[in-house]
Parts: C-alpha cells; sequence; structure tokens
C-alpha cells in the first residue's frame, strides 16, 4: 500500500456560487444544496468570476422570473467561454423551471451541463461526478426515496452561517390545483415530512444560533403526520410540539398557508403560543365569487372574511398579509371592484400583488376572455395604491408601541442594528447588543417599508 503523503498540499478546493430566484423555499433549498456541495469538497464564493461551478436555483411562479434565466445564461456562457478548458466553469440549472422545462434548457442553452429539479437535489454529489467527466445531465424525475432522508444536516458552522433567523421546509407540493398555478407541477403532489425529522434539523440550527424559524410550505398549513404517540397530527399540533421540544427558541412564524387549512388547532396555536409571531401570509388572490371559483380556490370571499375574524379574535395584534392577482381571464370591472372592496375590509399590513400571468400546462392559460395588458397594468396600479395605504396605515399605526425586536445585523449607521418586529417589518434601533439578542423598545417612526425604534431594555 501506498503510505499517504502528509506533505503534498491538496488541490485548491473547487469552488460554487449559488444565485437564487424566487420563493423561500429556494433560499431554503439554496442552502441545503451549499451544505451538501461543502460536504461534496466544493467552497462557496460570493464571487460568480472565481467559480467552478455556478447554480441558477430558478423560479418558474411568472413570466418574467423565467426570463431572467435565459438573460443570465447568456451572460455565464461568456464567462464560460473566456474560461475556456484551462479552468473551465460547469453550469447548473436547478429549481421550478428545471422541473418544468428539463431538456428544453439544454437545446436553448446548450452551455448548461446539469438540469436538476427540486426532488432530486440530494443526487447533486453524484451528478456533479458525472458532469466533471463530460456528461450532460437532466435529472427531473420524482425520485423514489426521500430527499430529506439523504440530504445532509446542516453541520455546525454551517447552522452558524444561516444567522439568526433560518428557513426550514416542513411541507413541499401541492394537491389544491389552483387554475393559475404551476406549483403542484414543478413542485409535485403534497408530501409533509415526518415531525421527529423536522425537530431534528431545528434542534441543529437552534445548536447553531438560529433563534426564529420560519417554517416553509407551499401549503404549509395543510402538513400533516404522525406525533409521537401514532396519532395523526395536524399543523397546529406540529406548531405546539416544536415550542415545547425547543426551548431556547424566540420566535416562530411559517409560510404560506391556504385558506381551507386553518384548522382549529392552528387558530389555537396562534392564541396560546407567545412564540408564534402575530403575522399571517394569507393569500386569498381575489374578492370576486365568480373569480374564486374560476380560480379553483374553492372558498368565497365571505369565508374569507370570516376566517380573519376568527384569526383576529384568536389573535388581536395579528399583521395580515395576502396575495392578490389582478386580470384573471374573465375578471371584469365588478370583479375587481370585489377585490378592492375586500381589500378596504380586511385591511392587511404588507401585501404582494401580481398581473396574471398565463403559464403553459395550467387550467387558466386556455380559458377564454384572456385580460388585456393595460387593463392588467390599470387594476394592478389600483390595487397596489390601496395595499400600499394600508401599509402605510398599518406602520403609522406602531408609532409609540412598545414592542421585541430580535436583532439580526449591522444597520447602515455607527452603533445601529436591524431587527425584526413581531410583525416582520424590520426595525432600525440604535443599540450596544448583538446580533441575535433580544431587545425591548418603543418605536419611534415609520419609514415606507420599515420602523425605528429606541432601545428600552433587553428581554429575558
Ligand atoms: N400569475 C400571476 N401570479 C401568480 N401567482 C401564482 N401563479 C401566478 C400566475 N400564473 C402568485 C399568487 C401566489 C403567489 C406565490 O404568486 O398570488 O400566491
Ligand atoms: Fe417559484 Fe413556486 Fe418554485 Fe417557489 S415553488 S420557486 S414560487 S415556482
Amino acid at each position: 500500500m501506498i503510505p499517504e503523503d502528509k506533505t503534498t498540499t491538496a488541490p485548491a478546493a473547487r469552488k460554487f456560487f449559488i444565485k437564487t430566484y424566487g420563493c423561500q423555499m429556494n433560499v431554503y433549498d439554496s442552502a441545503r444544496m451549499s451544505d451538501s456541495l461543502s460536504q461534496s469538497g466544493y467552497q462557496p464564493t460570493e464571487n460568480v468570476e472565481e467559480a467552478d461551478l455556478v447554480l441558477l436555483n430558478t423560479c418558474h411562479i411568472r413570466e418574467k422570473a423565467d426570463e431572467k434565466l435565459y438573460s443570465d445564461l447568456g451572460r455565464l456562457r461568456r464567462l464560460q467561454a473566456e474560461r475556456g478548458s484551462g479552468r473551465p466553469v460547469k453550469i447548473g440549472v436547478t429549481g421550478c423551471v428545471a422541473q418544468a422545462e428539463g431538456e428544453e434548457i439544454l437545446r436553448r442553452a446548450p452551455a448548461v451541463d446539469l438540469v436538476v429539479g427540486p426532488q432530486t437535489y440530494h443526487r447533486l454529489p453524484q451528478i456533479l461526478r458525472q458532469v466533471a467527466e463530460g456528461a450532460k445531465i437532466v435529472a427531473t424525475d420524482y425520485a423514489a426515496e426521500d430527499k430529506f432522508d439523504h440530504l445532509p444536516l446542516p453541520p455546525a458552522a454551517a447552522a452558524r452561517a444561516r444567522g439568526v433567523s433560518a428557513f426550514l421546509t416542513v411541507q413541499e407540493g401541492c394537491d389544491k390545483f389552483c387554475t393559475f398555478c404551476v406549483v403542484p407541477y414543478t413542485r409535485g403532489a403534497e408530501m409533509s415530512r415526518p415531525a421527529e425529522q423536522i425537530l431534528r434539523e431545528a434542534r441543529q440550527l437552534v445548536a447553531g444560533g438560529v433563534k426564529e424559524l420560519t417554517l416553509l410550505g407551499q401549503n404549509v398549513n395543510g402538513w400533516h403526520g404522525r406525533g409521537e404517540t401514532g396519532a395523526e397530527w395536524d399543523f397546529g399540533r406540529l406548531l405546539f410540539y416544536l415550542a415545547k421540544e425547543l426551548p431556547e427558541l424566540r420566535r416562530l412564524r411559517y409560510t404560506t398557508s391556504h385558506p381551507r387549512d386553518m384548522t382549529d388547532s392552528l387558530l389555537a396555536a396562534h392564541r396560546d403560543l407567545p412564540l408564534l409571531m402575530p403575522y399571517l401570509h394569507l393569500p386569498v388572490q381575489s374578492g370576486s365569487d365568480r373569480i374564486l371559483k374560476a380560480m379553483n380556490r374553492r372558498h368565497k370571499a365571505d369565508d374569507y372574511r370570516r376566517l380573519v375574524d376568527s384569526v383576529r379574535r384568536a389573535r388581536p395584534d395579528i399583521a395580515l398579509s395576502g396575495d392578490f392577482i389582478v386580470g384573471f381571464p374573465g375578471e371584469d370591472e365588478q370583479d375587481f371592484a370585489a377585490t378592492m372592496q375586500l381589500v378596504a375590509d380586511i385591511g392587511y399590513a404588507a401585501a404582494y400583488s401580481f398581473k396574471y400571468s398565463p403559464r403553459a400546462g395550467t387550467p387558466g392559460a386556455v380559458l377564454p376572455g384572456q385580460v388585456a395588458e393595460n387593463v392588467k397594468t390599470a387594476r394592478l396600479e389600483q390595487l397596489q395604491e390601496r395595499l400600499g395605504a394600508q401599509q402605510t396605515a398599518f406602520l403609522h399605526s406602531k408609532i409609540g408601541a412598545d414592542t421585541d425586536i430580535l436583532l439580526e445585523k449591522p444597520g447602515r449607521h455607527s452603533g445601529q442594528m436591524i431587527g425584526r418586529s413581531p410583525w416582520l417589518v424590520p426595525v432600525a434601533v440604535q443599540t450596544r447588543a448583538a446580533a441575535g439578542t433580544m431587545i425591548k423598545a418603543a418605536v419611534t417612526a415609520a419609514g415606507r417599508n420599515s420602523l425605528i425604534a429606541r432601545e428600552s431594555g433587553r428581554s429575558a
């Protein structure tokens, strides 16, 4: 046997760069892929120019998100050409466009070496070995094995790198089939991770210094699984379990929820768990019953109003956020007025609103009555003006309020830190306390998307 030569310097580690588009689940997936690559001998870099592997973790939700991919691939092709064979750079497309377009990406962008869908991330190390030998790989099948069983848990250093606040996917995919949405096709059928697997990962993150966890799922409150005693648990029960088992955790959040899955136990969690922050992202999409039906949302506008009332009874200080689509096929002025009315009735603290973007393969794309672009633009402007005014009103309503702030990072000014209020809004505050500390503060002013506060003490 040849003895190991301890004096030989190891070859310089290959470096990877990941660009993340789209939703928080992609941010989470990028972190898990980073953990996996780090364990396969790669090092992360912030500089795409020095990377040996570039992954674009893509989003397919709207047309614009797609277009970004191809313009970025154009730039990467030039980088690849400049680098030549001396120090080649491999290019990968992951995420939802990878899943939706597969082989087509290789045809449109031959510079790409690997195309890997969200259900196959655990196979990355093996795929990269094949790519290193010159293969082009498209891996978009739904793997029979559970990727979460095979992806490495974040090691301590990786958990620390997540910072104060981390995402944790507990549920993936969607069976609801809203007629505008690609998610059931890109992320597949609904699946819930087992409670114990979630707890194990959460413990690892908390041990690394994470103080706030945001549980993720395309339909997060549709999570269900078996509890300790084998009993069937729903999402509310999972929240109680995590709160009990993670005494060092300071804050718990979740996103994105569907109105149909707001169970009594989830409302009870909002009422009884101080750890669960008073913020709820509850998309409604439209205020018109006719359009809600065409969207296959399976609830009416008044069901949503009643639900919001129940949530507010459970947690009166809750900040509500929502998603809206304008210009869904068949939407007329009356339908749009119903959306504006719903917004007026609910009063949102924050919201995301979009023009309907027809997505190939979804039922909405072939519905009659597609709405003209200029009409969509005008409606979106009107809606965003109202939502913006509500956001401003919400922020101003907090001036004078006492609040807890979880500090996240230094601000732009000397001695300033940026933290988060319970309502998710970032807060700037002068303090000597470090990131990860919870402080008490009084809100003194409101900006467009943020608050300013004065420290009044430390939280226990
Ligand atoms: N067009 C416009 N907006 C969409 N969304 C999802 N699909 C589409 C589409 N085809 C929006 C919805 C959803 C959010 C994540 O993106 O509002 O809740
Ligand atoms: Fe975009 Fe949906 Fe995929 Fe997230 S799950 S990246 S929002 S298409």
